[in-house]
């Protein structure tokens, strides 16, 4: 295991996929270090690309709305993305690019030791809790990997493409609440 200098050293002058000849900027992911939560995306986007950080962009925005109903700071939680740079238009990670990518996530979540894990979308609950997870019917259940206990929600574009979805995802943000309250000494500053 790398430390978090080594890490991010090797991050931002990965070569391992093609990702690396289009990026303007590696996204290695922002937040606590000893976060009890950990959000992981899918991929930066168009403004994640340009600034190197996370979910800055519309979907960034409606995340920390997202956040904010269940009173989490995003200062306290960890934000990553399965693979650290953007796909050309958007477009799904391939699996050849996350299976380049998904050590420095690894390495990150073991020096992060968070206790619960929120997949956004598909993309990440499909490779970190099943491979058939389907987004549809599986939002919002509970799973337990060596001890970390993990989720997944809509992906907040999906949620900004159909909003008649937000309802099913403010009822797992509730759950996620709850499963903080039950689980999480730091997250909350009245816990
Ligand atoms: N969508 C993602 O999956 N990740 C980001 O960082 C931004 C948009």
């Amino acid at each position: 295991m790398k430390t978090w200098d080594e890490l991010y050293t090797e991050c931002i002058n990965c070569q391992k996929c093609a990702l690396a000849e289009t990026r303007h900027n590696v996204v290695f992911g922002d937040g606590a270090r000893d976060a009890e939560v950990m959000f992981i995306g899918e991929g930066p986007g168009e403004q994640e690309d340009l600034t190197g950080k996370p979910f800055v962009g519309r979907a960034g925005k409606l995340l920390d709305d997202m956040l904010a109903m269940i009173d989490l700071d995003r200062n306290k939680v960890f934000i990553g993305n399965m693979v650290k740079c953007r796909p050309p238009q958007n477009r799904d990670p391939l699996n050849v690019e996350q299976e380049a990518c998904i050590d420095y996530l690894r390495n990150q979540v073991a020096l992060i030791k968070p206790k619960i894990i929120v997949c956004l979308g598909r993309i990440a609950a499909m490779k970190l809790i099943k491979p058939d997870f389907k987004i549809t019917k599986e939002h919002g259940q509970w799973y337990e990997k060596a001890g970390v206990q993990m989720t997944a929600i809509l992906h907040p574009s999906a949620l900004l493409r159909d909003p008649r979805k937000r309802p099913e995802t403010y009822e797992d943000l509730k759950g996620l609440q709850a499963k903080i309250k039950e689980l999480c000494d730091h997250t909350y500053p009245t816990n």
